[in-house]
């Protein structure tokens, strides 16, 4: 068989190579290069424009399909990567006709939406980030690529690190909400679980990060729409995370959807290069997004798909994904010498590099390994994790004492509960958006986890209403099951279609009859606990006046009713935090935590200053709030010192005691206020945060450090460094709650 001469015999003069130059062994990295350039010697510009393009599989599509021809494409040498391809027994036959049926025979990436899980579904990432906990969070991406990668799954198109501080965007569920600093932290997580330390091993796969850049700040909410921003908001709020997941080793990029600064991300030589490359130093490879090359037509940039080949190409992306168009122009373009020959040859090689380092040229099928996958799938470690990070990911956003009792949590004796809503007995939707591979089958729902954990209580079940529309045909069951029972647990909120990409909304609202059914329900005045489930913080103002217990729990994923039961039975005392503001209405979007004061700051006794007339400035629930079940007190902040210089650090110290009477997990918070900057500065910035687990009556004392680097940003001529000042340090439970210090920096006058 010709091909697998060409580069078994590469393999083999790259060993000879070693030798001949007959000094110790020239590293590992010596003999990449020789054998990838040896490679590229051999191939056709087709062939190169081949290993630069990235097909759907025809078994899920997530965008517009264009092509169906891929087995014709990947035979022909044209297509050197594929997506949504997964499973042994389909990619082992897709890898067979690349490595037996294609000229050199160069192996396939199999690539994936594996954003919260494989086949076991964690938490959609925007409930994961409530745990504020990174070691669950790279647990859950460590195990999310060995299950992956035990179906043959070699690069995952994940973290989604976007910022995002709109919920009407669908695609807030994707990532880690609107702060950059805990972004970030989350950002470096995932795609140290993802890749591990060592990529050619067969359980680690390549992150991608994305969407390159500032996808999440589309004018109005609206998925896809323009981005627009100065230098410096993109700089401060939305490029960290992403530099964040580089500097963690992520192997490659993902191009936007959007435009930003009015060219498409997929075109933008400032994102693609100067910044990803000159600045940075990324040495991986770019893929756009879903036929984004193709969609500068549209934006408008360029008259045809040749010439957005050319400005993609040209302002430095490496791959398309599902276009079909650098396949078709690359050889055009350059025997016109619109590209060139050389970078060609770069862009092929860092792809080749990739495959390479998966050791995939060594061995094509060491992803591909039937009994592997057959113990990985659902595996108990998987499986107990999901449960962790479920249970972790619940914010518990009120629970109001009613004489000495609060309403949760439950008691396990015997009682008859109503269980209403849409998401009480539904597998689907909790497993929330891009569970591509998720099995709906597996889920436990929660009027199963509330069965298992308290089956002393007696469950009356009824669905009550769905999510869209307004058919209350369902509501007299409802009423029925809730006046014959002790107490009304409503599992209400989005199914999973209505957050995720394309999922934009323009109200927040519960939606379909769902608010309706919670205000005929509650009108009955028997005691109600609203569970809430969405991929998006809803406005959920009405409940927080008319509803005694709250829980967030997102789209908990496979685990969901088990960990929501143990929730609310007490078996788990909730600790997440929101990562997210929840606005009262959708009229505050946009409303998150480190806004700017202006320079007419509300004052109740101003009619001149910055406010609504009809709904307060501040948010329903504000970043880094949630409850527990017991209570904790602040006290006693100290600061070591009053200044501190470039090279100094202060020591913030607090006291926190737990003054109830269940033992519980506290997520302390620090932020840091600059009063005077040469430009405006956030009111407040997390600069730091730490997890402690407290008995009742113990407290511990919590030490945080700051340093300059911490109080840095871009300063009105765009360096970015610390300015000399005052500042406030505050320490809490959230962002609007705390105590507080004050420090001075000082700096030499030479600056
Ligand atoms: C989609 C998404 C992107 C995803 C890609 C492949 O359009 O924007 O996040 O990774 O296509 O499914």
């Amino acid at each position: 068989m010709r091909h697998t001469v060409s580069y078994s015999a590469l393999f083999v003069l790259t060993l000879l190579a070693g030798c001949a130059f007959k000094n110790p062994d020239p590293g590992p990295q010596h003999k990449m290069n020789v054998f990838i350039d040896s490679l590229i010697n051999e191939m056709t510009v087709e062939e190169k424009a081949g290993q630069l393009t990235l097909y759907t599989s025809g078994w899920t599509v997530t965008g517009p399909q264009l092509r169906e021809d891929y087995i014709e494409e990947l035979k022909a040498g044209r297509a050197g990567n594929l997506f949504n391809a997964h499973t042994v027994d389909y990619a082992i036959e897709l890898q067979r006709m690349a490595v037996e049926e294609t000229r050199l025979g160069i192996p396939l990436l199999f690539g994936l939406d594996v954003i919260h899980g494989y086949k076991t579904t964690f938490p959609i990432p925007l409930a994961e980030a409530s745990t504020w906990d990174m070691d669950i969070i790279r647990k859950t991406a460590r195990l999310s690529a060995k299950e992956a990668a035990s179906a043959g799954i070699n690069w995952t198109f994940n973290p989604m690190v976007d910022v995002a501080r709109d919920p009407r965007w669908g695609r807030i569920a994707e990532g880690a909400g609107e702060d950059t600093y805990l972004g970030s932290l989350v950002a470096a997580a995932r795609v140290k679980g993802y890749q591990g330390d060592d990529l050619s091993d067969p359980t680690t796969i390549l992150a991608c990060v994305k969407h390159f850049a500032a996808y999440g700040a589309p004018q109005a909410g609206r998925d896809y729409h323009t981005v627009d921003m100065s230098d410096r908001v993109l700089r401060e709020t939305y490029l960290p995370p992403y530099k964040a997941a580089l500097d963690a080793g992520a192997a490659t990029v993902m191009t936007s959807f959007n435009e930003l600064d009015g060219v498409p991300a997929s075109g933008n030589h400032y994102l693609m290069t100067e910044i990803l490359r000159d600045e940075w130093g990324f040495k991986g490879f770019v893929v756009t997004d879903y036929t984004a090359i193709n969609e500068m037509v549209p934006h408008g940039v360029v008259a045809n798909e040749k010439e957005a080949v050319e400005l993609a190409f040209n302002a430095g992306v490496e791959m398309d994904m599902q276009g079909g168009i650098y396949s078709k122009y690359i050889p055009e373009l350059l025997e016109e010498g619109r590209i060139d020959g050389s970078r060609l040859d770069d862009y092929v090689r860092r792809v080749l590099e990739m495959k390479y380092k998966l050791g995939l040229f060594e061995d094509p099928y060491r992803y591909l390994n039937k009994a592997r996958e057959e113990e990985t799938l659902y595996a108990k470690e998987l499986m107990d994790h999901a449960l962790v990070s479920a249970k972790e990911s619940i914010v518990l956003l009120k629970n109001k004492k009613a004489g000495n009792s609060a309403l949760l949590p439950l008691s396990k004796s015997p009682k008859t509960i109503a269980l209403i809503g849409p998401l009480a007995d539904n597998q689907k939707d909790m497993l929330g958006t891009w569970h591509v591979a998720g099995d709906a089958s597996k889920v436990v729902t929660l009027l199963q986890g509330i069965r298992e954990t308290a089956p002393d209580v007696t469950v009356h079940y009824a669905k009550g209403a769905g999510f869209t529309g307004n058919d209350q045909s369902g509501f007299n069951e409802a009423v029925a099951i809730a006046r014959k029972s002790d107490i009304v647990i409503m599992a209400i909120g989005e199914g999973h279609h209505q957050s995720g990409e394309a999922a934009s909304r323009s109200d927040l609202g519960l939606p379909g009859p769902q608010q309706a059914l919670l205000e005929k329900i509650h009108a009955l005045g028997k005691p109600v606990i609203a569970v809430v489930m969405a991929g998006r913080p809803l406005t959920l103002e009405w409940m927080d006046e008319n509803i005694p217990a709250i829980v967030n729990a997102w789209h908990p994923g496979t685990q969901s009713g088990r960990a929501i039961a143990q929730v609310l039975f007490g078996d788990h005392n909730p600790a997440g935090k929101l990562t997210i503001t929840f606005p009262r209405n959708v009229g505050q979007v946009p409303v998150f935590y480190s806004m700017k004061n202006t320079g007419r700051p509300f004052d109740a006794d101003n009619k001149y200053t910055s406010k609504y007339l009809d709904v307060a400035n501040e948010p329903l629930y504000p970043f880094g709030y949630g409850l527990s079940y017991t209570t904790f007190a602040y006290s006693d902040i100290k600061l070591d010192r009053k200044e501190i210089t470039e090279q100094g650090s202060l020591q913030v110290s607090i006291n926190v005691s737990n003054t109830g009477e269940y033992e519980g997990q506290e997520i302390v918070q620090l932020y840091i206020c600059d009063k005077v900057g040469s430009v405006t500065r956030p009111v407040k910035e997390l600069r730091g945060f730490t997890k402690i687990n407290l008995k009742p009556g113990e407290s511990q004392t919590v030490s945080f450090t700051i340093t300059s680097e911490d109080l840095a940003f871009y300063t009105r001529d765009m360096s970015y460094r610390a300015e000399p000042g005052s500042f406030t340090v505050f320490v809490g439970p959230n962002s609007a709650e705390g105590l507080e210090g004050g420090f001075e920096l000082k700096l030499p006058d030479a600056l």
